[in-house]
C-alpha cells in the first residue's frame, strides 16, 4: 500500500511507533526510525535487519523533540537520502500522573515541550518539504485528549492541544494536498502504560473494555496505515479512536 513512499515516524524506537514502522515496512514504505537517541533507533534498525527487513528501506536517526537542531538535521538527512517525506507520524510522547495541587509549572512545561512544542517543531520542518509533494500527517493523540483524565491534566491538556493542531492544520494545509489526521489510542501495553497502570487497574480496564482485552502496540498500527495510504485520500481532520470501545 505504501510502495515508493517515505515515512518519518517519531518515537518509533519502541512501543506503538515500532509497530507502525514494522507495518509500514511490510507495506514497502521507506521508513525513518526515530529515537530520542541515535543508538535507540539503530538498535531497532538492527533488530529489524535480523528479522529480514531490507536495510535499504530503513534509516535510523536520533531526534530530541525539544531540540530544533537535532530535528532539522534528521529531516535534512532524510531529504538528502530519499528526496522527500510523504508521511509524517508524530508519535513521540511522554506521560505523567499528578494531581493539580501536587503539580508544578515544570511538570506542565516538560509535558508541553515534548508532546506539543516538539510536535510543532517537527511538523514545521517537514512541511517545508512536504508542501511540494503533498502528503499525510498523522498525530498520536489519546482518549484522554478527548475525555480528560483524573490526575493527568498536563498529559490530557497536551493531547487536547494535539487534537487542536490536527484540525487546524487539516484546514490550513489542505491546499498543499496535505491531509492531517490523528489516532487516539485507549490503553496500550507499552513501557509508557507499564509505568502508569498497575495490575489491578489493568484488570479493571480489561473488564470495562467491550472487546475485553488490553491493546498490544500492533493493534494500533492498522489505523495509521489506513491514514497514511491513498485509501484515505479524502480523509482529513479526523481523530480515529482505537480503544476497543472503552470510551463509547
Ligand atoms: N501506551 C498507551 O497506553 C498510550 C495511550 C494513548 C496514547 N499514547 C501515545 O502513543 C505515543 C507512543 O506511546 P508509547 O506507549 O508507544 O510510548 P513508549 O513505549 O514510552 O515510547 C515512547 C517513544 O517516544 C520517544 N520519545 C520519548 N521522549 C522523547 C523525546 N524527548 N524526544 C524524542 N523522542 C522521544 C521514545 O524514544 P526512546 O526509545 O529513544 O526513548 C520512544 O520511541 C505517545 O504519544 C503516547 O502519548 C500511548
Amino acid at each position: 500500500m505504501l510502495e515508493g513512499k517515505v515515512a518519518f515516524i517519531t518515537g518509533s524506537s519502541r512501543g506503538i511507533g515500532k509497530e507502525i514502522a514494522r507495518l509500514f515496512l511490510d507495506n514497502k514504505a521507506k521508513v525513518v526510525i526515530c529515537g530520542s537517541k541515535l543508538e535507540n533507533a539503530e538498535k531497532l534498525e538492527n533488530e529489524f535487519r535480523e528479522e529480514g527487513y531490507n536495510k535499504n528501506l530503513m534509516m535510523a536517526v536520533g531526534i530530541n523533540m525539544t531540540d530544533n537542531t537535532s530535528i532539522q538535521e534528521a529531516v535534512q538527512k532524510t531529504i538528502a537520502n530519499w528526496g522527500k517525506i510523504d508521511i509524517l507520524v508524530n508519535n513521540a510522547g511522554i506521560t505523567s500522573h499528578e494531581s493539580l495541587l501536587d503539580s508544578t509549572d515544570e511538570d506542565f512545561e516538560k509535558m508541553f515541550d515534548v508532546n506539543v512544542f516538539g510536535l510543532v517543531k517537527v511538523t514545521r520542518e517537514v512541511v517545508k518539504y512536504m508542501k511540494e509533494t503533498g502528503g499525510s500527517i498523522i498525530n498520536t493523540s489519546s482518549m484522554v485528549g478527548i475525555y480528560g483524565g483524573k490526575n493527568q491534566s498536563a498529559y490530557s491538556a497536551s493531547k487536547f492541544a494535539v487534537n487542536g493542531l490536527t484540525v487546524s492544520w487539516a484546514k490550513e494545509l489542505g491546499s498543499y494536498n496535505i491531509r492531517v489526521n490523528a489516532v487516539a489510542p485507549g490503553v496500550v501495553e507499552t513501557d509508557m502504560m507499564k509505568g502508569s497502570v498497575n495490575d489491578k487497574m489493568k484488570e479493571m480496564l480489561v473488564q470495562m473494555t467491550p472487546l475485553h482485552t488490553m491493546a498490544q502496540p500492533s493493534d494500533l498500527a492498522g489505523a495509521y496505515l489506513y491514514l497514511a495510504s491513498d485509501a484515505a485520500k479524502f480523509t482529513t481532520g479526523t481523530i480515529i479512536k482505537v480503544d476497543g470501545g472503552l470510551t463509547m
